[in-house]
């Protein structure tokens, strides 16, 4: 059942999610509103098309650790905390309260979950981002596939809750890429450092 520290983890990780360090790395830098550029989005991809290299590396990092910190504390706080204020922190970064719900594409928060809760599955999330990457270019289409992977490799490891918990964030991600999705079957989703 649900304790008052499962509600904690769940509370923390939510708060540390929706901090959007792409929105605040652009504004303290002083670039336009980074929603007003490329495909709106807060995440380092976009924070990428303002020619931003540093802003958009220090973005993917910052995004990412905030869902790695939230499974380490949450693993403190409850037994099942470490999941719970992972997938919390991942609700953060999509539907941040600061930002009317209207945040980000998640894929950075994902990644930096799953290296805290079993470092192997970010390890594999990462590889896959980066071979179709690779091949096609499209950071879209890389979290695409990596965010499927990671269940599937969560599920093969034997950590079926955690697998189930991934596939509905997967599917949360996969629902906030459907521009992207569409972009990508129209053959007009723009390529990885392409400037907005
Ligand atoms: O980080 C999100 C990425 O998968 C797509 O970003 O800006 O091209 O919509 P964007």
């Amino acid at each position: 059942s649900f304790s008052a520290q499962d509600l904690v983890a769940l509370a923390l990780g939510y708060l540390l999610g929706s901090i959007p360090f792409g929105l605040l790395l652009t504004r303290f830098a002083g670039t336009t509103d980074i929603r007003t550029i490329g495909s709106g989005n807060i995440g380092a991809t976009n924070v990428l098309r303002t020619g931003r290299k540093d802003l958009a590396a220090a973005t993917l990092l910052l995004d990412a650790m905030k869902g790695l910190a939230a499974a380490l504390i949450g693993a403190q706080i409850a037994p099942a905390g470490g999941v719970l204020a992972a997938a919390a922190a991942f609700i953060g970064h999509i539907a941040p309260v600061w930002l009317r719900f209207r945040g980000g594409k998640g894929v950075a928060t994902f990644l930096g979950a799953l290296f805290g809760l079993y470092w192997p599955a970010g390890l594999v999330f990462a590889a896959v981002w980066l071979a179709v990457a690779g091949l096609f270019r499209y950071s879209s289409l890389s979290a695409l596939v990596a965010s499927a992977a990671a269940p599937m490799f969560l599920a093969a490891s034997g950590r079926f809750a955690d697998a189930v918990v991934f596939a509905a964030l997967a599917a949360l991600l996969w629902w906030k890429h459907g521009e992207n999705i569409r972009r990508l079957l129209a053959g007009r989703e723009s390529r990885i450092g392409k400037k907005a």
